[in-house]
């Protein structure tokens, strides 16, 4: 009997690793995006900032935006060059905690202030260009985070990004990180050669 249900036991150990193996970083449950956890563990590919007082005292995404992407879709891109289908990249938002360091004058990081995600999906976005749909988890006062979000008209984010991102929707002209790892099949360690581009 117990080395029958040692045997059930790892069989079904076998049956449940793939679908963890599949499983994408998101759950969208009946059109709505549970926000994403998890997320500062995945792969960091760069930070653009637009602070709020070089923009009229408003930046549209106030101040350093820290992107991620998750492992899945990051360990494709290396190998494929391209976000495959279930590619979420999550932007957290960052303050200016202070413009002067030990180091010198700039714009150094203060508190999280915001939340926002796009997911490359056919089955949830037949219809958006490129498949992309776009999420903020971000309050009007930036300083509490929802549980759920809806995805955005596609004229509100995603036309934007058609417009002016360099590859597929996604703004890797910002992002050094993606563009040193894009197809190469091999991981992005860095620092392996005397190069100083992209990532090399
Ligand atoms: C005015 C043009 C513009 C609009 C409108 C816009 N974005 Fe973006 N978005 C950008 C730019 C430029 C970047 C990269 C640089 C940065 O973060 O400032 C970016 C980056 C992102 C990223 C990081 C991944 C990527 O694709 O590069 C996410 C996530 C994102 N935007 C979400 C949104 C959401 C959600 C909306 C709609 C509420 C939206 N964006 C509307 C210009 C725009």
């Amino acid at each position: 009997m117990r080395t029958v249900l040692v045997a059930l036991a790892a069989i079904t150990a076998i049956a449940i690793i793939p679908d963890v193996a599949q499983a994408d970083a998101y759950e969208i449950k009946e059109g709505k995006l549970e926000r994403p956890t998890g997320y500062r563990e995945w792969v960091y590919v760069g930070t653009p900032v637009t602070p709020n007082d070089m923009n009229d005292g408003k930046a549209a995404f106030p101040e350093h935006h820290n992107v991620y992407i998750d492992p899945k879709s990051w360990k494709h891109w290396k190998k494929t060059g391209e976000f495959r289908e279930g590619t979420i990249l999550i932007k957290e938002l960052v303050s200016v905690g202070s413009k002067a360091a030990v180091s010198g004058n700039g714009y150094f990081q203060g508190e999280f202030i915001g939340l926002e995600a796009t997911i490359k999906s056919k089955k949830h976005f037949p219809d958006e260009p490129g498949n992309w749909g776009y999420y903020s988890f971000s309050t009007p006062d930036h300083k509490k985070l929802t549980p759920t979000a809806t995805a955005f008209p596609t004229e509100s984010c995603n036309s934007c990004h058609a417009a002016a991102a360099a590859d597929d929707f996604v703004f890797t002209q910002y992002y050094p990180v993606l563009r040193g790892g894009k197809a190469t099949g091999k991981d992005a360690v860095g620092g392996t050669s005397d190069s100083l581009t992209a990532g090399k």
